[in-house]
């Protein structure tokens, strides 16, 4: 798009700082018409969005106004749906060490193509990311990459092995959002209790893998009736609540930023509601696949969906809805955790747990609002303006002085799940071959259109 001096403006639009100095691509961008929703002001209905150099200036009916001519970009947004960039506090991009799978550039790439505009990448890379050279490897990378913005998660302990408490003011100074151990829990409650207590110090946000290893040794599923006929060794749901009951105890005077990382079970969630009600200072996430499908998922031994915590019960699903819906669940995460064939076309016991979300969470999660189950404005509230208050991260609203990190959704657009649609490098997807409903049009990270489908 052509520069220009000075954008063309109308009288109801704001001052301008541009003094006639040179101004780039997309200087301006108008979003017209679209079903607006932002959370952060309880928005939910027709309206125009004005951004510019990369920040919101204008929101609300009639905002474009005046806003036309060289120099302006304007997209016609009517029948679209127009929110805050997502935020995902939970992904697994595997660089350093397993690029194969997947790379920042492309784990960014599949962020930004499913509507995120900014995720949080697990420290169980391979060096684990626990100390400040590789925090900065990260940091470094995903600038160089561009598109949409990474927040690395440093890891608790050394090696993510659950003894040595990590240099986690170090790691925080260059960049990381908190600290997380996933994949495996921090196990000794002395060390978990140091944790909680070294972290609250500086504030830093403490994700916790709520497992207790030893009750699920061996475990290939949810503990229950599908996993005795499949023959598979059960993890049952104790296993997580035990770590939920003893890390929200340990918080209660430690008073660290303390989040439970894929919530799964209906006990975990009962117990974050009783925890928040009584003041204690916990959040938690819930996944997309945790929101959608049970264990019933794992007949015909698909290992693409061996997850951990592994898929729970209709029970569980039921509660976890209820709990995203009144709160107690804060956000929603994906745990995108990409995996190759060669570590999923095998046994059920040799294969890695985890499957890709990025791309799929928003056709997915539809689906809940089209059956009335879930409101517009909370699942893109869980999606943006939730994970933006736990995390600091900048974000999640829409109105003006805002930054410009917005994405365009088609709810009603139909594709089908496959490595021609797909921008990760892996296909770890239960719902790889299925048509989904809705689609992210095009994600802008600080007004830049880093993702157009
Ligand atoms: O399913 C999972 N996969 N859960 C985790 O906690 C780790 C992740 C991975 O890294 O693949």
């Amino acid at each position: 798009m052509p520069s220009h001096d000075a954008p063309p403006r109308a009288g109801s639009a704001p001052p301008s700082d541009h003094g006639g100095r040179p101004v780039h691509d997309a200087d301006v961008l108008v979003l017209r018409g679209g079903r607006v929703l932002d959370p952060a002001s309880g928005h939910d209905g027709e309206a125009d969005v004005v951004i510019e150099r990369g920040t919101i200036v204008r929101m609300g009916r009639g905002a474009a106004e005046g806003f036309e001519g060289e120099g302006v970009t304007s997209i016609d947004c009517r029948g679209r749906w127009v929110a805050p960039g997502f935020i995902d506090l939970h992904v697994h991009f595997r660089e350093p060490g397993q690029e194969y799978k997947e790379d920042i550039a492309s784990g960014l790439r599949a962020a930004a193509a499913g509507g995120f505009t900014a995720v949080c990448a697990m420290p169980n890379t391979r060096p684990v990311n626990d100390n400040r050279a590789i925090t900065e490897l990260m940091v470094a990378r995903a600038r160089e990459v561009g598109g949409a913005r990474l927040f690395p998660f440093g890891a608790i302990t050394l090696g993510s092995k659950g003894e040595q408490l990590t240099e986690m003011a170090d790691m925080k100074d260059a960049g990381a959002v908190g600290v997380s151990d996933d994949g495996v829990c921090v196990m000794n409650a002395a060390v978990m209790r140091r944790a909680l207590e070294y972290a609250a110090t500086f504030d830093l946000m403490v994700s916790q893998h709520c497992e207790d290893h030893h009750l699920t040794a061996g475990a290939q599923m949810h503990e229950g009736a599908i996993a005795t006929k499949l023959g598979l060794r059960g993890w049952p749901r104790e296993a997580e609540d035990i770590i939920v009951a003893r890390d929200v105890l340990l918080n209660v005077r430690a008073r660290a930023r303390y989040h439970v990382a894929h919530l799964s079970t209906k006990g975990a969630a009962a117990m974050v509601r009783e925890a928040k009600a009584r003041g204690q200072r916990v959040t938690a996430e819930v996944t997309p696949h945790h929101l959608l499908l049970t264990d019933h998922a794992l007949l015909g031994y698909p290992t693409s969906c061996k997850v951990t915590p592994p898929l729970r019960e209709a029970e569980d699903v039921e509660a976890m809805i209820e709990a995203l819906r009144d709160g107690t669940l804060d956000c929603i995460a994906t745990d995108h955790a990409p995996h190759s064939p060669i570590e999923k076309d095998c046994e059920m016991s040799a294969a890695s747990p985890g499957m890709i979300g990025l791309e799929t969470t928003i056709p997915l999660l539809l689906g809940l609002v089209r059956e009335g189950k879930l409101g517009a404005l909370r699942l893109i509230e869980a999606l943006s303006t939730s994970p933006a208050r736990i995390s600091g991260i900048e974000g999640g609203r829409l109105g003006p002085g805002a930054r410009g990190d917005v994405v365009v959704l088609d709810p009603d657009l139909r594709w089908t799940v496959g490595r021609d649609t797909l921008q990760s490098k892996s296909l770890n997807s239960p719902w790889l071959g299925h048509e989904l409903t809705g689609a992210c049009m095009t994600t802008f990270v600080a007004g830049k259109a880093v993702w157009e489908r």
